[in-house]
């Protein structure tokens, strides 16, 4: 109870400050990002498995997957309503923050290598197109793969291969080729591609 109290004093006092019309200026993005950074890291490198990193996804992904989580077309456990908590500008402000950082991949990450090798034939057949460079590039506006946390990528691909969320027209064509010829074992194995680029 002392520290619910304690707790809700702190917010109170913050949401004062942020509300202060004194303070003139808007939060810089930085300012912003730190209520991130919780969760996503210090400069949007996550350090857990749920959560995927942010830095140095483009500009233009991070404020089209903002959308998408405040509309509900991507499914998510919290995004949706922290999504719906920011302006236009506010996003565009976080986003152009976090494109900036440096990507660190996921560290330590297990992986088969005899999978990541099939795997990476698999993302240069069917997913290089978009996600360049191996899938560490976020560069045509498609997310890092490279790196990335493992549960997340896991989650986020059965979201999107269930229809629960937003796959680009082209993706879905790809996506759905694939797994006709490979079924599961090749998601397994583009999986283990990613984790395995360090
Ligand atoms: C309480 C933890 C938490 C906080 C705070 C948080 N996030 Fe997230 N974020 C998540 C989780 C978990 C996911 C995965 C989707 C889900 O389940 O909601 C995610 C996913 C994302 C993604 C998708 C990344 C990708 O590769 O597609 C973006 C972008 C994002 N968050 C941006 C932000 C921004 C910007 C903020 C600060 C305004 C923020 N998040 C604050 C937990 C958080
Ligand atoms: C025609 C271009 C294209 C192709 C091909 C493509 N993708 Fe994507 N992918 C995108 C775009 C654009 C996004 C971001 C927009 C969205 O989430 O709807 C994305 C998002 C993703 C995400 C979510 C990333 C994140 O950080 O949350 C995953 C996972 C993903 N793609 C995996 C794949 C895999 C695996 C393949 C190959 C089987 C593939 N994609 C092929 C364009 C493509």
């Amino acid at each position: 109870m002392k520290r619910k109290l304690a707790l809700s004093a702190v917010l109170i006092a913050s949401g004062f400050a942020f509300g202060n019309s004194a303070m003139a200026e808007t939060p810089s993005a930085a300012m912003l990002g730190y209520t991130c950074a919780g969760c996503h890291g210090t400069n949007g490198n996550s350090n857990g498995p749920a959560m995927p990193s942010l830095a140095g996804a483009s500009k233009d992904y991070i404020i089209e997957v903002m959308e998408y989580y405040a509309t509900g077309e991507r499914a998510s456990t919290i995004m949706g309503r922290i999504a719906k908590g920011y302006t236009k500008d506010e996003v565009a402000a976080l986003a152009e923050f976090f494109s900036k950082q440096k990507f660190v991949p996921a560290k330590d990450q297990k992986f088969d290598a005899k999978l990541a090798k099939k795997g990476a034939k698999l993302h240069d057949k069917y997913c290089e197109k978009c996600h360049a460079e191996g899938g560490t590039s976020s560069e045509d506006d498609a997310g890092i793969l490279a790196g990335q946390w493992t549960p997340y990528l896991k989650y986020t691909l059965a979201d999107m291969m269930s229809g629960k969320s937003h796959v680009p027209k082209k993706m879905k064509k790809k996506l759905k080729k694939m797994h006709k010829k490979t079924g599961d074992a090749g998601i397994e194995q583009l999986i283990n591609f990613y984790a395995s680029k360090k």
